[in-house]
């Protein structure tokens, strides 16, 4: 979909080592790097390049190198002591170096003005520190690659929460860090039955009372005002967890797709399900078998892996973690005919994700028979079936992968059918969505039109797409096509939230989506959302309102 100069200034800003020239270079080095025989290296190459499966980006950039780090997602602690503080500061200075994203729990920190012994002084709160950890990722740019990724996360029991809260509040502070503030149910039932007025917590020290409400109506702004805090469901995620033996998970990295333990990491691989579409029909053996090779791929992506502390390799190598996810799913539900805002292409979607999970789990049973189950299987969810993997399936942004691809990212709808991409050198295209593009024509043609009139009639729509966005206005074009393309902008939110939802029911880790609302939508709104979220079981939630944030990562006319 995207034109081969977009996709060569992804690749030689990104990807290509030094003496590759192209993809296929990439794909060789890559498939190469990891394959136990040569059969399986021909699998996973034909996989990569005709760019039905991809793996995380520090797969592509470093498999086969001296380097040598694959894989995305960690997370580190951070105890409550100056040494072990700096300590995780300086491992994730080494992950941000060699293309991976960290996230921390700060909860830990003592708050702000207790007391310090040593010093008889008092403490400067985990927010102060916070600020430290984003300078430094400042410094240390992912390889050269790309910037570096946090996610701060601060538990809803802890006393500094109301800064935590409003820590972004002003455009640019914390610019390296997404922050969410994890809630658990006790918080959340208190907020479903209305109690704002309950003390939720006092601080020490001052005896200043924090009430629900407080906490609630600061989490709520801060979303209708630029998108942040995010929330994650600490009760939701440890009742998901697969090694409870090994203790509660309390963090997840950057972009929330992956709940993890003090030092676990996560290699993310995904699917692109629009490479399964053959002729207008889902080939879902080809789902099955390509299901079946990503599994044993990102199993071998751990053996190979060189993990950049000694504390991350031990605890990777105990749960042995992949995230299995897809990419392309609005562009495949388009070329079936599914509406992304529809029960039955809701009921599409799980069926694919139960198939890719139920796959999964086939394969690393499979793996486990052959090459032993990961070393905490006792104790752990799986204590009944052996499997290599202690969870296999997540949904991740793949931001930089579905470029690549040239598909829709993640499970989001598309943002809008044209827009106008700059390569590096500044060329600017027009992109249309070909499946848009045909169905459009063929619609014109149901109408009557042809030849140069047909052509002009598409331009006039096309034009209108790329200047507003959205077809939803254009009255003369059936309600059947236009209920079709919608994008993510003409998709009211519930439906995100339920899109969101229906993969959750079959994937282990979670998932990486936004939930976006038009500029119009209310505070009220927002707080719906949130709630809606947590009586779904969503692990987390993150909701972004049209034009709230001056940044805008996703601009409607160019995207970058
Ligand atoms: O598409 P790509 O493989 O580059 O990455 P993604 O799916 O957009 O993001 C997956 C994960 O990579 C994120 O959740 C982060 O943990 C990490 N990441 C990062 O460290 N730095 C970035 N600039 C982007 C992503």
């Amino acid at each position: 979909m995207n034109p081969p100069s977009v996709v060569d200034s992804i690749l030689s800003a990104r990807y290509l080592r030094k003496g590759e020239k192209d993809f296929t270079d990439i794909c060789r080095r890559v498939a190469s790097a990891l394959a136990d025989d040569e059969n399986e290296r021909a699998r996973f190459y034909e996989a990569m390049i005709s760019l039905r499966f991809l793996p995380n980006s520090p797969t592509l950039m470093n498999a086969g190198t001296e380097i040598g780090q694959l894989s995305a997602c960690f997370t580190l602690p951070v105890p409550d002591t100056i040494d072990g503080i700096f300590d995780a500061m300086k491992e994730g200075a080494i992950i941000h170096k060699t293309g991976g994203g960290t996230g921390y729990n700060f909860s830990h920190i003592r708050p702000e003005g207790s007391p310090v012994q040593s010093t008889d002084g008092v403490a400067s709160g985990p927010i102060s520190f916070m600020r430290v950890f984003n300078a430094a990722t400042d410094v240390i740019k992912q390889g050269g690659r790309r910037r570096g990724a946090n996610m701060g996360i601060l538990n809803v029991w802890h006393p500094d929460i109301l800064a935590f809260i409003s820590a972004k509040k002003k455009e640019g502070e914390f610019s390296n860090f997404n922050i969410s503030v994890m809630v658990n149910d006790k918080f959340m039932d208190l907020v479903a039955a209305k109690s704002f007025e309950t003390v939720w917590l006092t601080k020490g020290g001052t005896g200043e009372k924090i009430t629900v409400g407080q906490i609630w109506n600061g989490i709520v702004e801060g979303i209708w005002k630029n998108g942040e805090p995010g929330i994650l469901f600490y009760d939701e995620i440890n009742r998901h967890n697969p090694t409870p033996q090994l203790g509660e998970i309390d963090t997840t990295n950057p972009c929330g797709e992956q709940p993890l333990l003090p030092y676990e990491s996560c290699v993310l691989g995904s699917i692109n399900l629009a490479a399964c579409v053959r002729e207008g029909a889902f080939d879902e053996d080809l789902l099955r078998d390509t299901s079946r090779m990503a599994t044993r791929f990102l199993d071998l992506v751990i053996e190979k892996n060189v993990f950049p502390i000694p504390q991350i390799a031990e605890a990777t190598r105990k749960t042995r973690k992949i995230g299995l996810g897809v990419m392309g799913v609005h562009d495949a539900m388009l070329m079936l005919g599914l509406s992304y805002d529809s029960e039955k292409g809701r009921a599409w979607c799980e069926w694919v994700m139960k198939v890719i999970t139920e796959t999964a789990i086939e394969e690393s049973h499979r793996l486990a028979e052959k090459l032993g189950t990961f070393p905490a299987w006792q104790g752990s969810i799986w204590k009944d079936y052996e499997v290599r993997n202690a969870a296999m399936t997540t949904v991740a942004p793949t931001g930089t992968i579905s470029l690549l691809a040239g598909c829709s990212s993640g499970i989001e709808p598309i943002f809008s059918f044209a827009y106008t991409r700059k390569n590096t050198v500044g060329k600017v295209f027009v992109i249309v969505n070909p499946v848009f593009k045909e169905a459009l024509l063929h619609t014109l043609t149901g109408m009557g039109y042809a030849g140069d009139e047909r052509e002009k009639k598409a331009g006039e729509v096309i034009s209108h797409v790329h200047e507003t966005g959205s077809m939803q206005d254009v009255a003369w074009l059936s309600a059947e096509f236009r209920g079709l393309f919608k994008t993510a902008l003409d998709i009211p939110w519930r439906e995100h939230i339920l899109m969101q939802a229906c993969f959750q029911k079959y994937v282990h880790a979670s998932i990486s989506k936004t939930i976006n609302m038009p500029g119009s939508a209310t505070k009220d709104d927002c707080a719906e959302a949130l709630l809606m979220a947590w009586k779904l079981g969503l692990k987390g939630i993150t909701i972004y309102r049209t034009g709230s944030r001056e940044d805008v990562v996703l601009a409607l006319k160019e995207k970058e």
